[in-house]
């Protein structure tokens, strides 16, 4: 049976920063999540049509911040290193991950066509499509099966996995391996970070379910790496054949001893979550009634959840500082803060406190504003001052 567990309210497409002149056709849905009792899947109860979501105005830039550039970086050289004959990547991006290989061996895909571009421009044979059975075989007819298809943070955008997963089992060599990673459920409701769930996230993993669902599609686990991006991540090393060092069963008899296969774990978390609403728009008031100024820093999509299901808007924060130029200038989705470009010289000395919308990347943002005087607040595990 599908329970649904929390209510997260009405939402805007996390990533829709808007032109001050398309405020009033913004586009809203019921932004709810559900637990499967018979594969222990987290998901959104209601999937926005991914159309709408992966356009050729897709702003977020996996580029965007040197944490995460390294950590392809890194990857890739692990994977260089195993000489490859072909590697495909799903969600490609804006290259961040692809641009460490040669053109000649790697092969991308990407729904956003302003990103497609630009891998196609850097000379990656690059598919602006969907991934699905009838791209897996129309690379198939092009390049042949390949020895790795990676992927990160993608395939929990992908509402239907088994047939992702069908097409990842056809387009992957015997011997090739499957390596993607997305964002930890066991992370999430260690932080209360409820800001993972919107509009793209369709699944939040625990490694239990995904070994349900991949075991079901004759693809298994072999290898899980814990990553901390993106607030605590899990990257799968996947192949066809089974057979799992301890880092697998270790994993899974983790989050079965947390009781990530009970519904009651989600109802516990769906409480703390009304909880850090509370005590966040708590804080917000006192500081608020003390003359501090707040603003935000990062205007991510995880932000866009907090501020919609929190209702923090311009009653609360002066505005919004990204690094993104295609969301400077415009307005935060659904609560229409004002995004800026940050200050050159660091955070503007009439600050007195600034909200992480962008907390993953805690330790960048401090070492970079070394001369703030005022203070960070956070939600993450719990609301707080830094
Ligand atoms: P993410 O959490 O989905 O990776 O998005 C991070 C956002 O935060 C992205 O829009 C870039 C922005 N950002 C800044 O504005 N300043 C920074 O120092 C960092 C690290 C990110």
């Amino acid at each position: 049976m599908v329970v649904n567990f929390l209510n997260l309210g009405k939402q805007p497409l996390a990533n829709n920063f808007l032109e001050i002149d398309k405020v009033k056709d913004e586009f809203f849905y019921d932004l709810e999540v559900c637990f499967d009792e018979d594969t222990s899947l987290v998901s959104l109860t209601n999937n926005v049509q991914k159309e709408l979501m992966f356009t050729e105005g897709y702003v977020y830039h996996s580029s965007g911040s040197k944490t995460m550039v390294n950590h392809f970086s890194d990857i890739a050289t692990k994977i260089i290193k195993k000489e490859p004959k072909k590697i495909l990547e799903i969600g490609s991006n804006d290259g961040a991950f692809i641009k460490n290989f040669k053109q000649e061996i790697a092969v991308a895909v990407e729904p956003c066509s302003n990103f497609a571009k630009i891998t196609q421009d850097f000379g990656y044979d690059t598919y602006n499509k969907f991934w699905n059975t009838s791209l897996a075989s129309e690379i198939e007819s092009k390049h042949g099966k390949v020895d790795v298809i990676f992927a990160a943070n993608c395939i929990c955008h992908i509402p239907d996995l088994d047939e992702t997963f069908r097409a990842v089992h056809y387009l992957l060599k015997d011997e090739g391996t499957f390596i993607f990673e997305d964002p930890s459920l066991l992370s999430m409701l260690f932080n209360t970070s409820y800001d993972q769930i919107y509009d793209e996230h369709a699944h939040i993993f625990s490694v239990y379910a995904l070994k349900n669902i991949l075991e079901r599609n004759n693809l298994f686990i072999n290898r899980v790496e814990k990553l901390k991006v993106h607030g605590g991540s899990n990257r799968l090393f996947v192949s066809k054949s089974p057979g799992c060092d301890n880092s697998v069963d270790d994993c899974i008899s983790n989050e079965l001893s947390l009781r990530i296969n009970k519904l009651e774990t989600y109802l516990v978390f769906a409480n703390k979550v009304e909880e850090s609403k509370n005590n966040l728009v708590k804080l917000l008031v006192e500081l608020k009634n003390a003359n501090h100024k707040i603003i935000g820093y990062g205007a991510t999509s995880k932000s866009t959840t907090i501020y919609n299901y929190c209702r923090i808007g311009t009653n609360f924060l002066h505005y919004i500082t990204d690094t993104t130029l295609d969301k400077q200038g415009k307005l935060s989705p659904g609560m229409h803060i004002p995004v800026v470009a940050p200050n050159k010289d660091g955070i503007d000395t009439k600050v007195d406190n600034v909200f992480l919308g962008a907390w993953n990347y805690t330790d960048e943002i401090v070492a970079k504003e070394k001369y703030f005087s005022g203070k960070f607040i956070t939600h993450v595990p719990y609301v707080r001052i830094i």
